[in-house]
């Protein structure tokens, strides 16, 4: 059956495209993200055998032993480098049951360089595996070519708004976009039935994610036939008066396609034109089936205020307070269990200690 979410011609959003061209794409997006927060797209020159040779890179790393896995990245730096072991993020709306996934984390671009000092664990270099050089030069290469996709995506959004079209590229330049590769792990015979997700609904927090496509694995092997019922994907629509908690619907993009979707920042710059897409990610309902799968989360740099920006100032009050993006991540990471809560106490002025000091002095 065919799906009701626009497809996207990436081919329209070319540097040399022609204004019929670019009008066609920026038509597609406004519908895309206006109702679904999210839209295929096809032509966009991510060749399936790369993504698949990268998963079998990945799932050969993950083999390795739980001692060696914890040593890439971990805790200090918020899981935003390296391997995050399973059962460690939760969305912020899910009651505390956390994601059933390990995941590996790396940054594709050149970070900024205040950033760094502001954002230390957002903004920290990459963490690889030893002797993994095929898993590294296969994520940097996903990572950049899928990341050129979005920026292409930006303009295109920029257009749909009326907006200069490097309204949202000019702010992603230096920002920590970040790129995930994911194992949702197979579910146990006692887990089954109970209602456990692969990933709870949540809204990403960044401007725009790019989803390459998973792969299923059945008792590891790659297989490409997805198993029965309703696995992977699924999105919630923008509420309407009809349907008030918007409807759920599939996912999973047309043969060939890849998918994009609008992350909180977008949603709060656009105030609110655009969606944050709510998803989640359903397991299967039987043991065996694993899943391997790429997100690219396209971040504004961490010195951009998220603040509806001035067309969309009607909205400030469904967004307020505003706040830097670093700041804003963050926040978040804290919300879903990454970040300690302590990070709070360095917002707003830190050196009353200093004043304290002098006084104690003086008297
Ligand atoms: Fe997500």
């Amino acid at each position: 059956m065919q799906s009701e979410i626009p497809v996207l011609d990436l081919h329209d959003l070319a540097p040399d495209a022609g204004p019929d061209a670019v009008k066609r794409a920026a038509d597609a997006l406004s519908k895309a993200f206006g109702t679904y927060g999210l839209v295929f797209i096809e032509n966009h020159g991510i060749a399936r055998d790369e993504v698949e040779a990268l998963y079998d890179t990945f799932v050969d790393v993950l083999d390795r032993p739980s001692e060696e896995k914890a040593s890439w990245g971990g805790e200090d730096i918020w899981y935003q480098r390296g391997w995050t072991p399973p059962n460690t993020e939760q969305a912020v709306v899910a009651g505390g049951q956390p994601d059933f996934k390990e995941c590996f984390f790396a940054v594709g671009g050149e970070l900024d360089e205040r950033c760094k000092r502001m954002w230390p664990e957002l903004y920290c270099d990459n963490v690889w595996p030893e002797n993994a050089d095929a898993f590294k030069e296969g994520t940097l290469a996903m990572s950049r070519a899928v990341h050129a996709i979005g920026l292409k995506l930006l303009r295109g959004c920029a257009v749909a708004l009326d907006l200069p079209e490097d309204t949202f590229t000019s702010r992603v330049e230096g920002a920590a976009s970040l790129s995930r590769i994911l194992k949702y792990l197979e579910l146990s015979e006692s887990q089954l039935d109970t209602g456990i997700l692969w990933g709870e609904e949540h809204t990403d927090f960044n401007l725009l994610t790019l989803l390459p496509g998973g792969a299923f694995f059945y008792e590891g092997q790659r297989v490409d036939t997805p198993p029965e019922g309703k696995v992977g994907l699924e999105l919630r629509t923008r509420p309407t008066a009809e349907h008030p908690n918007g409807r759920l619907i599939a996912g999973r993009p047309p043969k060939g396609c890849i998918v994009a979707q609008v992350g909180q920042q977008l949603e709060v710059l656009t105030g609110g034109r655009f969606l944050a897409t709510p998803h989640v990610i359903h397991a299967p309902g039987a043991t065996g089936w694993t899943r391997t799968s790429f997100a690219h989360f396209v971040h504004l740099h961490g010195m951009v205020p998220v603040v509806p920006l001035e067309p969309f100032a009607d909205a400030d009050e469904d967004y307020a307070p505003p706040v830097l993006a670093g700041t804003y991540g963050l926040k978040t990471l804290i919300d879903i269990g990454l970040a300690p809560k302590s990070n709070l106490d360095r917002l707003g002025y830190r050196h009353y200690g200093r004043l304290a000091d002098i006084r104690a002095r003086e008297n």
